[in-house]
């Protein structure tokens, strides 16, 4: 059995305090809509609280979908690296960034270079990331699980939070999930915008979203987590031997939010059987006014998937315990 969690939209605050000339940018944006709203909304002890419990399951492996950080400034780097370093070694712990941590065009050595450690291949020495996309699609094997971490995040213009992979990158991913397919790993694919992204969403959404599910119909995977809209979502992508579960969890720093869920984390109990994989999720996190971590729900992931009758599922409470809905 292989236990794997994640958790995503860390948001890690406190904002540190800027610079003059950090803010002659995008970020003057971020910094106003930081102080009129999300301060409010993503508070570190509760994040410190869910990293807590989640170290106690001591899972095999810990993902994490993006959004470290909130404006992409460098002394935000660095606090989320001694975040990460505090939740376990770039062995343990598998990043991908999501729009906010690439928030403008960053020098080299700056921004995501700095978490290096959690985002490279097997074995590869340790490199600064040229640009957001060099380095993607790293691979890490542990055991039976394959984790493929992909770059959706790219700058873009103020209140844009889009993102998207290239073709590049498709295609080394379409290569990769074939070589793992053959080999008959079960293969976790992370990423931060949501894979289901409809044309047209242009604004928040994964602008080449079609033609990766054009890679995944071809190539499937088992598992494909994200983050980016910060709700619970359990959905299905059709791939070549059935359907492939795509789950989005809710931020893991929100304590206070008029209608989105509040922190989680979810863990994945992954088991090769004679019959095929089986994977089990368990969510923790926070429920109404408690301040407890505790269990949300507990769901047969891949029978769930497989023999709903509809495409696209999607639960739309905080909880997994709430009425399921089927869009
Ligand atoms: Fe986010
Ligand atoms: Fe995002």
């Amino acid at each position: 059995m292989f236990t794997l969690a994640h958790m995503s939209d860390l948001h890690i605050g406190p904002l540190p305090a800027p610079r003059r000339l950090e803010l002659v940018n995008k970020r003057l944006f971020g910094y106003i809509n930081w102080h009129k709203s999300r301060k409010g909304i993503h508070c570190r002890p509760t994040l410190d609280r869910l990293a807590l419990d989640l170290q106690q399951e001591n899972p095999d492996h810990i993902a994490i979908t993006g959004d470290l950080v909130n404006l992409g400034m460098n002394e935000e780097y660095i606090q989320a690296q001694k975040w990460l370093e505090k939740l376990g070694s770039g062995d343990l712990v598998s990043v991908v960034p999501g729009n906010h941590d690439v928030y403008v065009p960053l020098l080299k050595k700056r921004g995501i270079g700095h978490w290096n450690a959690f985002m490279t291949n097997d074995g590869a020495k340790s490199h600064i990331h040229k640009s957001t996309r060099t380095g993607f699609p790293y691979v890490r094997r542990r055991g039976d699980v394959a984790i493929i971490g992909l770059s959706s995040a790219i700058p873009t213009m103020p209140l844009v939070a889009a993102g998207r992979l290239g073709a590049n990158q498709r295609k080394k991913l379409l290569d990769i999930l074939l070589a793992l397919g053959e080999e008959k790993l079960f293969r976790v694919v992370l990423i931060h915008h949501p894979p289901m992204s409809l044309a047209g969403n242009w604004v928040r959404g994964l602008r080449d979203a079609q033609e990766l599910r054009r890679v995944f119909l071809q190539a499937g995977a088992e598992l494909i987590l994200h983050g980016h809209d910060h709700t619970h979502k359990i959905r299905a992508m059709k791939g070549p031997a059935g359907r492939i579960p795509v789950v989005g969890i809710p931020s893991a720093s929100v304590s206070n939010h008029p209608h989105k869920p509040l922190a989680r984390y979810n863990l994945y109990h992954i088991e090769r059987r004679p019959e095929g994989w089986n994977c089990q999720m368990t969510g923790r996190g926070l429920e109404g006014a408690s301040c407890d971590v505790q269990t949300l729900c507990q769901l047969d992931l891949s029978a769930y998937v497989q023999n709903n009758s509809s495409f696209a599922l999607k639960w739309k409470n905080t909880s997994c315990r709430d009425n399921q809905t089927v869009d």
